[in-house]
């Protein structure tokens, strides 16, 4: 009952996953797919073991419970029985293998690279607590969204520039870690378009459960625009046309933001990059895309996410300060393909 209770329970909270496409129970890319295979597969082989325990647990319970007038009976006493034993050892092996030879199996599919040079090649570090992107072959650079084609197979070779992350889209991909020392590779492949939340699947630091991204999944012909509008950004030519948030681009000047933050492609990765800041799915990861927001970050981003290396780097910002670099970021808008534009 007990086991029975908590299974219902973890049902309950796992249908909460379907909407925000979070979830490894519905996939919507190869690696998510594999992995539910094997869910099935090893949720039907524990739980026929778990039914042949109960019902044999069950029936000797009864068959052999103390009848009246059997008081001081004593049964048959055996020590044990070569067959029996041979099988129930045997059995477990089998269903072990079973499981592990597909699961060994798809794991090293998904970390090989072989066939890379023929596909779409990313760079993803992992920092403390956000993500950075880099399309070697295109010069671009993104944090927290990360925009792929569907359909298309996706190299991502993982590196960690401080501790221990674990790149995890449950909807599209298998789960990999993402390392200081060693670079791991893992392909991914979107079959939907839409937007996909991603995880840090590490325990990495205290806002370890706020260093999320999102896979922003389009069409082809979405994802060349894409390319070729941030390509041909040059945040030298970008002027805002409000006299705000010309104000916060100055602002944001004055206080050296660039020195962790670049605009436009730069080899500077302290910090997120910010090209294209306007169409962020998110502020800091997982906070609505609203200006207020945005200023309750500047002025104190230990407040919302703790431990992140941004707190401290700047001098405080006063509410006009913070306003103003905010209304400049919110208008960084770079591309027609965003998050809302995408069929979810
Ligand atoms: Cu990074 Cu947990």
């Amino acid at each position: 009952i007990k086991a029975l209770a908590l299974m219902s329970f973890m049902a309950v909270l796992l249908t909460g996953c379907g909407k925000e496409n979070l979830t490894a129970l519905v996939p919507k890319g190869y690696g998510a797919e594999e992995s539910m295979k094997l869910i099935i597969l090893t949720t039907v082989i524990m739980g026929g073991v778990f039914l042949v325990v109960i019902v044999v647990l069950a029936y000797v319970l009864i068959r052999f419970r103390r009848k009246k007038g059997q008081e001081n009976y004593i049964p048959k006493q055996v020590e044990g029985s070569k067959t029996l034993e041979t099988i129930w050892t045997i059995i477990p092996i089998i269903l072990v293998i079973i499981m592990a030879v597909p699961t060994t199996l798809i794991s090293f599919d998904l970390a090989d690279a072989s066939d890379s040079k023929d596909h779409i090649n990313i760079d993803v570090t992992g920092n403390q607590y956000w993500w950075h992107f880099n399309y070697q072959d295109e010069d671009i650079q993104t944090s927290q969204d990360l925009y792929i084609p569907v359909g298309e197979k996706v190299y991502l070779n993982m590196i960690s520039s401080d501790v221990i992350h674990s790149f995890w889209v449950p909807s599209i991909s298998g789960k990999m870690d993402v390392n200081p020392e060693n670079t791991n590779t893992m392909y991914i492949e979107a079959y939907e378009e839409g937007v996909y939340w991603g995880k840090c699947a590490e325990l990495c630091g205290p806002s370890h459960s706020l260093m999320d991204f999102k896979v922003i999944v389009v069409s082809k012909e979405e994802y060349e625009q894409w390319v070729a509008d941030m390509k041909n950004y040059d945040p030298e030519k970008d002027e805002p046309e409000s006299a705000v948030a010309k104000e916060g681009k100055d602002l944001f000047e004055e206080n050296n933001c660039m020195a962790c933050h670049a605009i436009g492609s730069s080899p500077v990765e302290v910090g997120p990059n910010l090209t294209n800041f306007g169409n962020r799915t998110k502020i800091a990861g997982f906070k609505e895309p609203t200006k207020e927001n945005l200023v309750d970050w500047l002025k104190d981003p230990e407040e919302i996410k703790p431990g992140n290396l941004m707190t401290g780097k700047y001098p405080q910002l006063n509410d006009d300060e913070a306003e103003k670099i905010a209304e400049y970021l919110m208008q960084l808008k770079v591309t027609d393909v965003t998050p809302e534009s995408v069929n979810n």
